[in-house]
């Protein structure tokens, strides 16, 4: 694995050292193509980076020309405290007044979760034109038995080769999500992880222990892009 590691005294300052280099890579982007595509990570870690994004680099980041997806989504109504569009609204998007034109959100809407992953797929092909989508930067987080986006390990879903999106159903609360697959993950320009918190140290220790034939098990592991992957840590996180 090619992994950076970046390893910063708590989530704060993981957070901000997170923001800052978000923002290199949304200006190297708009500088270079025009535009930059941004897939937003779930769960609670990176709440307080979104909040810092929203607050501090409203006028550092060219939001007109940022496109914001999700690597992944519960399947609530998003309305629902469990969604991961809800978070990102209340903490990045309302208070920057992001156009809706941006916003991608992976739709949950749909009776049959496999509609809304088919309809996400053509978001994204409407959207990247076609071939596999790359994104300038996803954001992802990890969970303590290495899962990422909703790939979790043993996960059929880690296996697919095709699809772009799937829908899952996982050991955590909600079951039921939405996920972006590896071919995507792995086409990003730039992925960063955001693994905060003494109850990620053991997970951390064993992914940056892993020899190349030792990756499966964990899908965070097998995030391995072209491009530059960073891990953001804090001390807690890092054991
Ligand atoms: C989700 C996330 C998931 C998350 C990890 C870490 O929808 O829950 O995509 O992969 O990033 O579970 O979650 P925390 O940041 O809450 O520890």
């Amino acid at each position: 694995m090619n992994w950076l590691t970046s390893v910063w005294e708590d989530r704060e300052a993981l957070s901000r050292a997170a923001a800052a280099e978000l923002a290199d890579a949304a200006a190297k982007a708009i500088e270079a193509r025009g535009r930059f595509d941004l897939a937003l990570a779930g769960g609670s870690t990176p709440r307080r980076l979104y909040e810092i994004l929203a607050s501090e680099y409203y006028r550092r980041i060219g939001w007109a020309r940022t496109h914001l997806f999700w690597s992944d989504e519960r399947y609530v109504p998003e309305s629902d405290p469990l969604s991961n569009s809800r978070m990102a609204r209340k903490a990045l998007l309302d208070p920057l007044g992001i156009t809706p034109e941006n916003v991608h959100a992976m739709p949950t809407f749909f009776p049959d979760p496999e509609q809304a992953a088919l309809a996400y797929e053509q978001t994204l092909r409407t959207h990247f034109g076609g071939g596999i989508p790359r994104f300038d930067l996803i954001l992802l987080g990890m969970g303590p038995e290495g899962h990422t986006a909703s790939l979790f390990p043993g996960s059929a879903a880690l296996e697919e080769k095709m699809r772009w999106v799937l829908p899952v159903r996982v050991a955590a609360e909600p079951p039921l999500r939405l996920t972006l697959t590896l071919p995507v993950l792995n086409a990003a320009r730039e992925v960063f992880f955001l693994v905060s918190g003494p109850d990620k140290a053991a997970i951390v220790r064993k992914i940056l222990s892993l020899s190349p034939d030792e990756v499966a098990p964990y899908p965070a592991a097998r995030v391995n892009p072209e491009g530059r992957v960073i891990l953001f840590l804090d001390r807690a996180a890092q054991g």
